[in-house]
């Protein structure tokens, strides 16, 4: 009976705010516009956070689940469970499934670059490798997953260097990258393929993000969009540089999404504040910017993609500062809807 009771409240709470007020969907709103999609781990399906995601959301990403270190811990050796368990939620409840991610400097486990006496693999053995782990990935969620995040951040953050000088990198050269997109249109014609980026505000990394994509659709690489990761703070990006960054990367003629959005109320490195009035009034102005120029560009943005689903816990608890809460989202930790959200859904 109690636990009756506690079904009906949250049913009936996911629906209604902080104030009783009825809620109104972000994907309902959106819906002319683009996806709206949210970041998620397999724990989190399991928890009070799903009624949310059924409720806001018309499209997920694995945060995790889908990587290299996770999915393809050893050679021989692939864990599904996790990215098995977000793809069946997605099937049953018609969301929208982005892959992340099928090459990435960071969270590929050591394996793959060394050979079995412990030294660095050959270009050869590396495209083999990820060849093998691609076809592998991209097979398995055929027809679940639209888009994947094939390379993810491959540009350089220096100013004077193009390439970001990792591991797949000094083994392969810019090669891999192209690779990378062939193997994953091989395996899924569908799907669309994204090349995905941080920092794109920017921009002379914005420019060589431009560059290289246009480098790889002049070759006839299949590439289909390119992802902008957009971890922001309610310090940047200005209106300005938002919009001519939205502007730039429209040039490329390609799908353009965003695809990691969450805005920080801290300056990168500062120590841990309280989450006051004025900050969220700061952030509840950034977030309405944000959507403002989203929709401005809403023939180009095929969807925006949160990165994690509330306050109650996302990456930027503890990073980059250790012991600091960060309150980056559009819902709060009980999960009610910030004032941020109320200025991205009516306009
Ligand atoms: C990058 C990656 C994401 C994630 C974030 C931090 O943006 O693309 O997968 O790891 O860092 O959560």
């Amino acid at each position: 009976m109690v636990r009756k009771m506690l079904i009906f409240l949250f049913v009936v709470g996911q629906g209604l705010s902080g104030s009783g007020q009825q809620v109104v969907a972000l994907k309902e709103v959106y819906r002319d516009y683009f996806t709206i999609g949210v970041a998620v781990s397999p724990g989190a399906l399991k928890t009070d956070e799903a009624g949310l995601i059924l409720q806001q959301f018309g499209g997920m990403t694995p945060e995790n689940a889908m990587k290299m270190g996770p999915i393809h811990p050893a050679e021989q050796q692939y864990i599904w469970a996790g990215a098995d368990s977000i793809a069946a939620f997605a099937k049953r409840h018609q969301l929208k499934l982005r892959g992340h991610t099928l090459c990435w400097h960071n969270q590929t486990p050591a394996w793959f670059f060394k050979d079995s006496a412990g030294e660095t693999v050959t270009k050869a053995v590396l495209l083999e490798r990820l060849k093998e782990h691609i076809t592998t990935v991209v097979n398995r969620y055929k027809g679940t997953i639209y888009a994947w995040d094939v390379v993810n951040e491959a540009i350089s953050d220096k100013d004077d260097e193009l390439y970001r000088n990792s591991l797949f990198y000094q083994i392969c050269g810019e090669e891999f990258i192209e690779k990378a997109f062939e193997y994953a249109h091989a395996a899924d014609p569908q799907a669309l393929l994204f090349y995905n980026d941080y920092n794109e505000i920017n921009p002379v990394k914005r420019g060589k993000i431009i560059q290289m994509i246009s480098k790889l659709k002049a070759k006839g690489v299949p590439i289909h969009g390119v992802g902008l990761q957009a971890h922001w703070s309610i310090f940047e990006p200005t209106a300005d540089q938002l919009d001519q960054t939205l502007k730039d990367f429209s040039t490329l003629g390609i799908n353009m999404q965003i695809t990691e959005l969450d805005i920080s109320v801290y300056v990168k490195d500062a120590p841990p504040s309280a989450y006051t009035e004025a900050l969220e009034a700061k952030q509840t102005e950034q977030y309405k910017t944000c959507f403002e120029l989203f929709r401005k560009y809403n023939k180009e943005i095929t969807a925006v993609t949160f990165w994690n689903i509330s306050d109650r816990s996302s990456w930027l608890d503890n990073f980059p500062v250790r012991g600091r809460k960060n309150y980056p989202l559009l819902f709060d930790r009980e999960l009610r809807p910030k004032k941020a959200f109320y200025a991205v859904t009516s306009f």
